[in-house]
């Protein structure tokens, strides 16, 4: 099955869910031409970033998810979205990355962002 693209302003965007199935504080993983995307929905504003980070390559839509650990002690919610920040925090080590431009500070590293449109209640992204 192809992937539904629209153009917007002239770009090719693909879409990749429908605002009603990404919880507000959450994200979901798609992958978009080969690569892997979070998508994620901060008080109704959508946000791409690369799925993995940087660090040790935890995947970011699992931000604010409930969470084994190691002695099997559950962590009701480890990371997560900030939307007042405009950030998330990985749910392995809580490095913060900027939704908008893929930047740790602490580290001063960078994730790939993407950009997102939203239109008749679909999100799509563009790679
Ligand atoms: S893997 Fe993300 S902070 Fe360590």
């Amino acid at each position: 099955m192809s992937a539904e693209t629209t153009q917007i302003d002239g770009n090719e965007y693909t879409k990749v869910a429908e605002t009603d199935e990404i919880e507000n504080g959450r994200g979901i993983a798609v992958e978009v031409d080969g690569i892997e995307v979070a998508v994620f929905n901060a008080d109704g504003e959508f946000y791409a970033i690369s799925n993995r980070c940087s660090h040790q390559h935890a995947p970011l839509c699992k931000a604010g998810e409930k969470k084994i650990n190691a002695d099997h002690t559950w962590t009701e919610s480890r990371g997560g979205v900030n939307a007042e920040e405009c950030t998330v925090s990985c749910p392995w080590h809580l490095w913060e990355w900027d939704l908008e431009t893929g930047e740790n500070e602490a580290s001063g590293q960078r994730i790939a962002t993407f950009d997102v449109a939203v239109e008749d209640d679909n999100v799509y992204v563009r790679v």
